[in-house]
Parts: C-alpha cells; structure tokens; sequence
C-alpha cells in the first residue's frame, strides 16, 4: 500500500473543548492504519488542546491554518511560526485559498510565510489552485506556476515542503475535482518541482476540495494524489475516522 496523508482543516469550527471531545471520538475508532499520516488543522485557539490529545498517537500530528510572517512584535490578532510552534504545531497551512480570496493574502506573503514557517521549523503544507475563472479560460497551469513561483522565491535548500492543489471553484462547493483534472495538475507541479525546486522532499502533493465519504476512494486511485485536504468532511469525528480508513485500490 502506498503511503497517504489525511489532512483535516477545521476551518473556523471546533474549539478547544470540542476539539478535545472530537479526538475522543476520533481515536475511539482504533489506531490509524499503518502507512496512513492525518494531519489536524484546528483554529489557532484549539491547537495546543489538540496538540496534547494526539500526542502518543503514531502519524498524528497538529498545524495552524495560517501563520504571519514576522517572529514576534506589535501585531495584534497575528500567530507567528515560533508561537504556533510553541502551542505544539509541527506544521502550518499556507495561502490556502480562503486566506488568498476572502483575506486578500498576496503570493508574495505566501513566500514570506513559506520562509517563516521553515525557520520555525514547521513544515509548510502550501496550498495553490485556480478560480472557476481561471479554469474556464485554460491559466489553470499558470495560475499554478505562479503561485509556485512565489511561494518559494529565494528557498533553494533542502525542505520538507507539501503541496495541496485546492481548486477554488471545488472548495466547499459539492463540486470536486475529477481524479483525472486533479492528476493533470498534480503532475504539473511535480513538473515545476522537480525543475525548480529539485531540493524539496519529498513531494507529497494533496488534492483539496469537497473530498467527502462518497469520491474519496476514486480520488486516492489516482496515484498522482499522495493524499487529501478535507474541510467539511473532517468535521464529524466518526466520518473522519471513516475516510481516513477509506479502502484504495
Ligand atoms: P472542503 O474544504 O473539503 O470543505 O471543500 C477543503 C479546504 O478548504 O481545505
């Protein structure tokens, strides 16, 4: 079996007293399967409570959905790496669309995020993808690029970097992406990697976007996807515990 990431992004749900009665029910289902990893997105306010209540558990781990870029200073209301870090992240998402389009996040701020979070030791799950637009008049792969590009502007070392190809026509929508557009993208990027950015390992590349029980497993038969992004499916502890269970031909 091929190794897969769960990654679950709460969103703005869930606090610290949820979060902890969620991974109750979460672990209640067993240990995860072996060659499996999930990943927790939890508000800034329920990282440490989730932090704590995956700890022990093998290929579990706790993000932030968002970090600023500066260490520390008068930023009132912003989340720095090393705090993040502090609270128990060992990684962060990055320009996820919903920072990018209802935020106003630029490409360059992902780059310096991408940085930041390097620096803090957190591993960036950095996420990319085009509007309906966009799609419509074929810049899905430029779109990409462009992203790419700024998001790792100036980083040539070795890194542990993860991508999530997130269409934002797909992103709470009902709509998913086909396996088969998704795995066209996906080896766009993987494409630009390899070309541009040869040091990051290894390249693990998440498909985001209205993932739920029903498409999951045709989605993972595609090998281009190293795993998923999932927003609202991740919300019911009992369904997540599902999907990360879900059975790949
Ligand atoms: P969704 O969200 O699964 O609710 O579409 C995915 C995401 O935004 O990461």
């Amino acid at each position: 079996m091929r190794p897969l990431v769960f990654a679950a992004n709460w969103k703005m749900h869930v606090g610290p007293p949820e979060a902890r009665e969620y991974l109750r029910a979460f672990f209640a289902a067993g240990e995860i399967p072996h060659e499996r990893a999930v990943w927790f997105f939890p508000p800034a306010v329920s990282l440490e409570a989730v932090a704590q209540n995956v700890a022990g558990h093998r290929n579990v781990v706790a993000g932030a959905q968002d970090i600023y870029w500066e260490a520390k200073g008068a930023f009132t209301g912003a989340i720095s790496a090393p705090l993040a870090a502090q609270a128990g992240a060992r990684m962060t998402l990055i320009g996820h669309s919903e920072r990018r389009h209802v935020f106003g996040e630029t490409d360059e701020q992902t780059g310096e995020k991408l940085a930041a979070a390097l620096a803090a030791n957190l591993q960036p799950v950095l996420c990319v993808g085009e509007t309906l637009a966009q799609r419509e008049a074929g810049e899905t792969t430029a779109v990409v690029t462009r992203q790419l590009v700024a998001a790792f502007a100036g980083h040539s070392g070795k890194r542990h970097v993860t991508i999530a190809y997130e269409p934002v026509w797909a992103i709470g929508t009902g709509r998913n992406a086909t396996p088969k557009d998704a795995a066209e993208v996906h080896r766009a990027i993987r494409g630009w990697l390899k070309g541009n950015a040869p040091a990051v390992v290894p390249f693990v590349i998440l498909y985001g976007g209205s993932v739920n029980l029903k498409n999951a497993a045709e989605l993972l038969a595609e090998h281009e996807l190293d795993g998923v992004l999932v927003g609202g499916a991740s919300l019911d502890p009992r369904g997540w515990a599902q999907l990360v269970r879900t059975a790949v031909a």
